[in-house]
């Protein structure tokens, strides 16, 4: 059930889009719009636009638009009613009650629930006397029972049913629990808990609600199910997109973050004081995480494991955090196996120091690209430096590129000017693919018009009667009443434009006004920046009622002349078939 149209209203009232916007993006005025640089896609120059007239927002630059509500859903990754909650929530509106039989929110609240509960329940287990082996092996590795707590660590009994009829008992069902994932179904019908003899790492969120749990077996077990099992994406839990330790982290990373690979890390770094460390959840670091961490901090320092799959992650890491604008640094771990061993053999001060120590992401990139190459003969020095020119010529800044072109041609022995000449020779080809990508961008946006209006190429000139229509009426929902008496909404060829008339009529029959939001429910991304596009094209000086009216006629000459196209074609197909005809009794006769 949707939420009602009222305090839709209220919560957007209260939410006026240029300072919810302004709060993620800065934006400067121009004219009566103000602008700023798109947070969803990379620019150098503000097409981003945001219209508090009417309350959208919509960048020419990748098409993303919508009202209040759909930016919070983007930038937030909600859907849209969750993000009229997230928005309610923030100014004290509560939406609890009038949707009580919106099952989907009370799936979600069951499982913050269970999870709460089963986090309560794997923290005590750990604590009790039954849990001592799972509490002797954590401070065994050297936690501190504070810091257990702080992270309201745990343990999954060796049991297969223990939660199962813990939650039982606390009056959940069994579809809850699946939907929480933290009970299985055996292939016999059957179920248990999805974690047993595991130390338990509860994942919370930015909010600060239990969303996850990540089990790690205990050292010399078989691993059933692996070293770690971590909960699958859920209603209320997406793996892409979040960080282990972020709900510390948020609060103290506001200059950098560092980046771990374990969970073990995460924890043994908070422990030593470095509470801005997270990790990423079991998976490769995803541009999903990238975006939440661009919103609390300006640096990224990635460590470094020993290994090759590690060093893998950590270039995969650096590709994806360079379109967020971050800086990123990278330090290599020297011996130990991970920061966490690192941190218990040398201490806090020698971890500082690697930090203080940590090298630019290009200086990494430079030490790597040796690897495999034999940079002893000339054939390998040309190759090294090829690469590394490469390297070099993708660095942004110039005073970085300088001091990189020095010490190459310093340490390999070639004039500088020879280094930089290839430098600036990969820097033009670079420019001259961007500029054309750049190009395409702006000829094809991401959320390219065809794709939402996939009639406009057979229909070019009813489309865009169509399109003029909903425009008028989405800035004058009050011309309804004319255009329902003149215009069916079986008139509309495109199925987006029928849809969103049929809304309006609709909403209009029930006596209500709409806007933008109207539709943001049943629109996708693409159409709803589609519509904020058509809300905000300029027909600055255009009488909108002879829009209108001039549209509405185009519809119906349009009709006719594909009638008449269309009889024509068909008359024409009659035609042809009754010539056949004679032409093959003619044949017969002849016969
Ligand atoms: P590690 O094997 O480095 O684990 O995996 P760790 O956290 O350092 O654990 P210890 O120190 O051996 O106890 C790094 C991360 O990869 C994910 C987990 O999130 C883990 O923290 N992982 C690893 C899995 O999700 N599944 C696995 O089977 C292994
Ligand atoms: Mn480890």
């Amino acid at each position: 059930m949707p939420i009602p149209a009222d305090i839709v209203n209220e919560v957007k009232y209260r939410n006026d889009i240029e300072s919810v916007i302004s709060s993620y993006v800065e934006l400067k005025k121009r004219g009566k719009n103000l602008v700023g640089l798109c947070p969803f896609h990379n620019e150098k120059t503000p097409s981003f636009t945001v219209y508090p007239e009417n309350g959208s927002f919509y960048c020419f630059g990748c098409g993303v638009g919508g009202d209040v509500f759909s930016f919070i859903k983007l930038i937030e990754n909600l859907d849209y009613a969750d993000a009229i909650r997230y928005l309610a929530e923030k100014s004290g509106i509560s939406i609890i009650e009038t949707e009580r039989d919106n099952s989907l929110q009370a799936m979600r609240n069951k499982i913050y629930d269970i999870n709460r509960e089963t986090a309560k329940f794997y923290h005590s287990y750990l604590m009790s006397e039954e849990g001592k082996w799972a509490l002797s092996y954590l401070t065994g590795r050297g936690l501190k029972i504070s810091t257990i707590k702080h992270f309201g660590l745990g343990a999954a009994p060796d049991s297969w049913d223990m939660l199962l009829k813990h939650l039982k008992n606390q009056g959940f069902s069994i579809d809850e629990m699946l939907a929480a994932n933290v009970i299985s179904k055996s292939s016999k019908g059957t179920y248990y808990d999805r974690f047993r003899k595991r130390v338990m790492f509860p994942i919370i969120n930015v909010r600060g609600r239990v969303v996850a749990f990540s089990g790690r077996a205990m050292p010399g077990d078989d691993k059933q199910g692996g070293k770690y099992v971590n909960t699958s994406d859920t209603l209320v839990y997406k793996k892409s997109e979040n960080l282990f330790g972020m709900n510390f982290a948020k609060n103290v990373c506001e200059e950098r973050v560092i980046l771990v690979e374990g969970n073990m890390d995460v924890v043994s770094l908070h422990q030593a004081g470095f509470e801005n460390t997270v990790a990423a959840l079991g998976t490769a670091f995803t541009a999903e995480e990238a975006k939440l961490l661009s919103r609390y901090t300006k640096e990224i320092v990635l460590t470094l494991d020993a290994d090759a799959a590690g060093q893998k992650a950590v270039k995969r890491a650096g590709e994806i955090l360079k379109d967020t604008g971050l800086n990123v640094r990278v330090i290599v771990v020297p011996d130990g196996k991970d920061p966490d061993e690192f941190i218990k053999k040398n201490g806090p001060e020698r971890f500082k120091a690697l930090l203080e120590g940590a090298v630019s992401e290009i200086e990494y990139k430079l030490l790597t690209a040796v690897e495999g190459i034999d940079v002893s003969s000339d054939d390998g020095k040309l190759k090294y430096l090829s690469k590394a020119a490469d390297i070099i010529a993708n660095t942004p800044d110039a005073i970085a590129r300088d001091l990189y072109i020095s010490r190459l041609s310093d340490k390999y022995g070639i004039t500088r000017q020879t280094l930089e000449n290839r430098v600036k020779e990969i820097r033009k080809q670079n420019a001259r693919r961007k500029q054309t990508s750049e190009i395409n961008r702006i000829i094809n946006p991401r959320y390219e018009r065809s794709t939402v209006m996939p009639e406009k190429n057979a229909y070019p000139a009813a489309v865009s009667a169509e399109e003029n229509i909903i425009a008028v009426l989405l800035s004058h929902p009050d011309f309804t009443e004319y255009a329902k008496e003149k215009l069916d909404s079986s008139k509309f060829i495109s199925s987006l434009c029928r849809r969103v008339y049929e809304r309006m009529l609709e909403l209009y029959n029930a006596g209500n006004d709409y806007d933008l939001s109207a539709f943001g429910e049943t629109l996708n991304d693409n159409e709803m920046g589609y519509l904020a596009s058509l809300l905000n094209g300029s027909r600055s000086g255009t009488n909108p009622l002879t829009v209108l009216k001039d549209s509405i006629n185009v519809l119906f000459e349009e009709e006719l002349k594909r009638k008449s196209i269309d009889s024509a074609k068909s008359s024409n197909e009659d035609w042809a078939q009754s010539l056949m005809k004679i032409i093959d009794n003619k044949n017969k006769g002849d016969k």
